[in-house]
């Protein structure tokens, strides 16, 4: 058998795993919630919430992965040699197919505003700029095109093979990305009236806090380190021998939480400054901050244009380093269980999530009756993955990890054969037996309204 690729450098494994971390999720989602939520309050809880259980769900997913040297589906069969594991795998491969088809929609979003704000079409009179979201989502051509189009550039990175697609993107997109945020954040941050913005992104205001807030703030920080989609394990099966796994999620977990709140000091003084109310919910990037730009910087249009190109271009980078791993859990899977070709295997799972990603943009615009049990096919996806599908994943996996792996094999991949992180061990193995397990299930009773 051919030897197995892998990611060639360190920085390739923190770039590509915090690329897939580091998506709308971050840039989009996050300032919504937080928003919604009470800026800086959410955010702490946020902290906990990634300690508590983002690390050891991330380590989980490393340990399994790299021990397994193989697809999702794979891995799980090795560490336990039991093929009902696998079927934690198929979970996995599953919800990030689904995942793919709906995120290319709003990631397709995101490159048709970065073409209009290019060519200039996307700027007019305030109530223009705000309906030109339902214009062109009503279209039954443009959304499904760019919706396409995006899983195609996936597709093409995807085919190049894992060190010279997803590991030499993730090292051209990550620094681009960090380069245009701190750039937009400083023009928002120099706004007239910007400052508000950030107290309410610093300032902890807890009279909101109930356990809502902590419930979303679980729910968040899932969705935005793509745990229980076995993306991360696919990503791990590609990581070195000498990788320090808890060193590595620390690092990616930071990343993905500073560019989250580096995304939060981007959009609310800018929302600030204008006086629009910063819980808006998710139309606020595609309806209100087109407007908010525009009103921003009036007195130099020109700026406001620029910043506009920026702020679409970097939500393209962002959603496209993540659409680059939920391609690469499908595609690993078919390569190594149906010993196709890889390019063959990405052709399936293209075709595959672009059907989905028309039917799914159709539902939201030009086609009434899409809908699965009175939500748009879109919504659907979006609520049957990240409040069923990503739980329960992340709930087997940390059932599987701490009651039925072996736990010679669980110390052994965690402190890399007893060289690194021993001390660790026993915390990390009382956090998945009890601590994530009760917070999912918490989720989970929340999700279905029985808390
Ligand atoms: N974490 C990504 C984001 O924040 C989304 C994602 C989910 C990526 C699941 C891969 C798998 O946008």
């Amino acid at each position: 058998m051919s030897e197995r690729s892998g990611f060639a450098t360190r920085v390739g494994v923190i770039l590509a795993t915090a690329g897939s971390a580091v998506g709308l999720g971050n840039v989009w989602r996050f300032p919504y919630v937080a928003g919604q939520n009470g800026g800086a309050a959410f955010i702490i809880i946020y902290i906990g919430c990634l300690l508590v259980l983002g690390i050891p769900g991330m380590l989980s997913e490393f340990i399994i992965g790299r021990r397994g040297q193989s697809n999702a589906a794979r891995a799980y069969h090795n560490f336990s040699g039991s093929r009902i594991w696998r079927m934690v795998g198929h979970l996995g491969i599953l919800t990030s197919t689904i995942i793919l088809g709906f995120y290319a929609v709003v990631a397709g979003w995101c490159l048709q505003y970065l073409f209009a704000s290019t060519v200039g079409t996307l700027s007019g009179d305030a109530q223009y700029v705000a309906n030109y979201f339902s214009t062109f989502a009503s279209n039954p051509w443009k959304p499904c095109f760019w919706g396409v189009a995006f899983i195609l550039m996936t597709h093409f990175v995807i085919v190049r093979g894992v060190q010279k697609g997803i590991e030499r993107a993730s090292k051209i997109l990550m620094p681009i990305l960090f380069i245009l945020l701190v750039v937009i954040v400083i023009a928002a941050c120099s706004l007239p009236g910007a400052w508000q913005g950030v107290t309410f992104l610093i300032k902890p205001n807890f009279s909101q806090l109930d356990h809502h807030v902590m419930l979303d703030a679980l729910g968040q920080a899932f969705f935005s380190l793509s745990l229980g989609t076995a993306c991360l394990c696919t990503y791990a099966s590609y990581f070195s021998r000498e990788t320090h796994l808890p060193r590595a999620a620390a690092q990616i977990a930071f990343i993905d939480l500073g560019i989250a709140i580096l995304s939060g000091l981007m959009i609310f003084p800018a929302v600030f400054a204008v006086g629009v109310e910063p819980s808006q919910g998710p139309s606020l990037i595609f309806v209100t901050l087109p407007n908010v730009f525009q009103q921003a910087f009036t007195a130099m249009p020109l700026l406001g244009r620029v910043i506009a190109i920026l702020f679409y271009a970097l939500l393209v980078f962002a959603a496209l380093t993540s659409t680059i791993s939920m391609h690469e859990i499908g595609t690993a899977f078919f390569t190594e269980e149906l010993h196709l070709p890889r390019k063959r295997s990405a052709w399936i799972l293209t075709t595959v999530c672009s059907v989905l990603a028309v039917l799914c943009s159709l539902s939201v615009g030009a086609v009434e009756g899409i809908s699965v049990l009175g939500q748009s096919l879109l919504d659907f996806c979006d609520n049957l993955t990240a409040k069923f599908m990503l739980p329960l994943g992340g709930l087997l996996t940390s059932i599987f990890i701490g009651w039925f792996a072996n736990q010679r094999d669980v110390r052994d991949e965690l402190t890399n054969h007893g060289t690194v992180a021993q001390r660790l061990f026993p915390i990390y193995q009382l956090t998945v037996r009890f601590i994530v397990p009760v917070l999912i299930l918490l989720v989970f009773l929340h999700q279905f309204e029985l808390l």
